[in-house]
């Protein structure tokens, strides 16, 4: 008897995993990996050692769907005086609290704009909202920084959200607070939401980012421990948003995820207690070496240019005048994991503008980043 394969729901038509995972799929264990975006440092001591003292005594049942109030309560603090702990939601890392924003706010006809180039997951999070995306560029020509005026030009009475990414993945741009605050200022005029993804908030080499929340008080704010603590397979996220968008999020969140894993949670308030703060500031010292190390490793082995990133642990490189070899930069990405076993994002997984690139990450230790680029080198030479 032959059996009928059910027909996929619309929403999933033409829905891939991110070009990030399936270039990553692609990769050994033999493999340099320059692609992941996760830094290589270990759950900080502190954290595990609380978690392992305090594991008998935890119980470890569902928590209140929004989180636990305690975290809730750190989150809300850390995120401004007038804040409160309703208006936070504690998710599986921040993707799942973008997904619930976008779910909430995001309906059939309406708009999201998005950064070009930006984290490949935004498209497809506002389609399975039903939403279109709509990008705005970040150009080369302003080191990637966002400028007010070409966002603004793309908002349209069909606009429901702007999503911010500052600092950015894939380029390590910390937006300019003026273009922020401009920014901020021209959206009043329309009924829509500002989304800001601050994940890599704490990982900066210069000047802070601006909170977007400070700005305006019409935005969701999306973080999470995966990059600042290292500690991405915790999978410890939250949105901070105004009231009624925060109902609307603790509702989709408890039809679709219950609650965040107890556990997590726990490590979660030990963490945003400030406990493991030390050992935070000496990875990111760490980090500033490994960004400097990798920068002065491109200078060495390779004729590609780069903006050097105020944040983030990516270094968004300029392989334009090596391509005519290949037809994009997905080829020569591919190739190069092929001959040189190095994987490397294509630039074209973040959007058009990102096309001609690669994004190197520079979490591993010096001598895979430097072998890695010193192998980029060659395959390019
Ligand atoms: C810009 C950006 N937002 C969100 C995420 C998702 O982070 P999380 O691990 O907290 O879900 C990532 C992960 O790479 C990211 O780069």
């Amino acid at each position: 008897m032959r059996t009928m394969l059910p027909a996929l729901a619309g929403r999933m038509l033409g829905m891939e995993k991110t070009m990030i995972r399936r270039i990553n799929d692609l990769a050994d264990a033999s493999c340099i990996n320059l692609g992941l975006g996760e830094l290589k440092f270990p759950t900080p001591k502190a954290i595990l050692d609380h978690v392992r003292e305090n594991l008998d005594a935890w119980r470890l049942g569902y928590s209140p769907n929004e989180g636990f109030p305690e975290l809730r309560r750190l989150i809300a603090e850390q995120s401004g005086e007038s804040v409160s702990p309703e208006q936070v939601c504690v998710t599986v890392g921040a993707e799942e609290a973008l997904l619930d924003v976008l779910m909430v706010l995001v309906g059939a006809g309406d708009e999201v704009l998005i950064p070009d180039p930006g984290f490949p997951a935004y498209p497809s999070l506002v389609r399975l909202a039903g939403g279109e995306p709509k990008t705005y560029p970040l150009l080369p020509k302003d080191n990637f920084g966002l400028r007010a005026e070409t966002v603004m030009g793309l908002v349209s009475d069909k606009t429901r959200a702007i999503i911010i990414n500052s600092p950015n993945n894939p380029t390590g741009a910390v937006h300019s607070t003026k273009e922020l605050e401009i920014l901020a200022r021209s959206v009043q005029a329309f009924p829509l939401t500002m989304i800001s993804d601050e994940v890599y908030k704490d990982i900066v080499f210069g000047e802070p980012a601006a909170a977007l929340a400070t700005l305006t008080d019409r935005c969701v704010t999306v973080n999470s421990l995966s990059k600042s603590h290292s500690m991405a397979g915790w999978r410890i996220g939250w949105c901070v948003a105004p009231p009624d968008i925060a109902k609307a999020v603790r509702t989709f969140h408890q039809l679709a995820v219950m609650c965040v894993p107890s556990l997590s949670q726990y490590a979660a308030i030990h963490a945003l207690s400030g406990f493991a703060d030390q050992e935070l500031r000496a990875n990111l010292d760490e980090l500033r070496k490994r960004r400097d190390f990798a920068m002065s490793c491109v200078d060495r082995h390779t004729v590609f240019p780069y903006v050097a990133p105020a944040g983030t642990f990516y270094l968004f490189v300029d392989i334009s005048r090596r391509l005519a070899k290949f037809t994009n930069s997905l080829d020569a990405a591919l190739k190069l994991l092929a001959a040189e076993k190095v994987v490397t994002i294509p630039g074209s997984a973040f959007g058009r503008v990102g096309e001609g690139y690669l994004r190197l990450s520079f979490a591993p230790a010096p001598d895979v980043l430097e072998e890695g680029i010193r192998r980029i080198g060659r395959f390019f030479h």
